[in-house]
């Protein structure tokens, strides 16, 4: 069943890789990007810093934690999926960006106590992966003492409040029928079921707290549409 669900998301991230950041870029009306920025804000990465980007897609966090911990400290993309992946690397040649390394992996096979990461960030990927807790775990034995992660992702909000409607209406007319238009609309229906099985705020901070994080704080972003969970040792 694990494995089946891992085979199923990495299949969807090949499929729509070629169209990954296009699509984003649409379907958010370009806001992606703030948000992107907001996590990073929040996390304040430093110079001389070691940080990776979990799930990292095309690499836009990784891109972002780069500019601010690099020359002196160092930045890792990890993702399972490997045509997206080629695509972040191909974005890093274009900016000749020679600081990230880029690591093929599933997140859950991570078996690496070594408690190397000062930081941790991760957007639009814990909600895909099969165990969150394990997910948050591997987080958090990847992290040093005292380091933090921050997690970027759809806000799974009460059943029936005016954000969850307004995100169902947004999914359903917004994303799908968009989405159909390049052929990939059973790829992004699949975002809906996913917030469906996503922990909602109090659930991320239980699990957080239960797994070993000191801290564990979410907040609701573009009118809770979007949730940021941020958590120290
Ligand atoms: C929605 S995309 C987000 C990409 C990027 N972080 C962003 O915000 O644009 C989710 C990413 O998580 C990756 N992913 C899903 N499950 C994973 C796992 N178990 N291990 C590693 N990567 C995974 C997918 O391949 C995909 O690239």
């Amino acid at each position: 069943m694990k494995f089946s669900k891992n085979i199923e998301v990495k299949n969807i991230f090949n499929k729509i890789s070629h169209k990954y950041d296009f699509l984003n870029n649409l379907l958010s009306f370009g806001l992606h990007k703030l948000w992107k920025r907001k996590l990073v804000n929040l996390l304040e990465p430093l110079n001389g810093e070691d940080w990776a980007d979990l799930c990292c897609g095309t690499g836009d966090l990784a891109f972002l934690i780069s500019s601010r911990v690099t020359p002196r400290g160092s930045i890792t993309g990890i993702d399972s999926a490997k045509d997206i992946l080629n695509i972040a690397k191909k974005k890093s040649d274009l900016k000749q960006n020679k600081f990230i390394k880029w690591q093929i992996k599933d997140v859950l096979e991570i078996d690496d106590y070594s408690k190397r990461f000062d930081g941790i960030c991760m957007s639009y990927g814990l909600r895909n992966l099969n165990n969150i807790e394990e997910g948050i775990k591997k987080v958090f034995y990847l992290l040093k003492d005292k380091g933090r992660a921050g997690f970027l992702d759809f806000n799974h909000s009460t059943n029936n409040s005016l954000s969850n409607v307004f995100q169902k209406i947004y999914l359903r007319l917004i994303v799908v029928t968009i989405s159909r238009l390049f052929n990939l609309s059973p790829e992004y229906s699949y975002i809906e079921k996913s917030i469906r099985n996503y922990p909602k705020k109090n659930e991320l901070i239980k699990i957080a707290k239960k797994v070993g994080f000191k801290k564990a704080e979410y907040r609701t972003i573009c009118l809770g549409q979007m949730g940021i969970l941020i958590l120290a040792k």
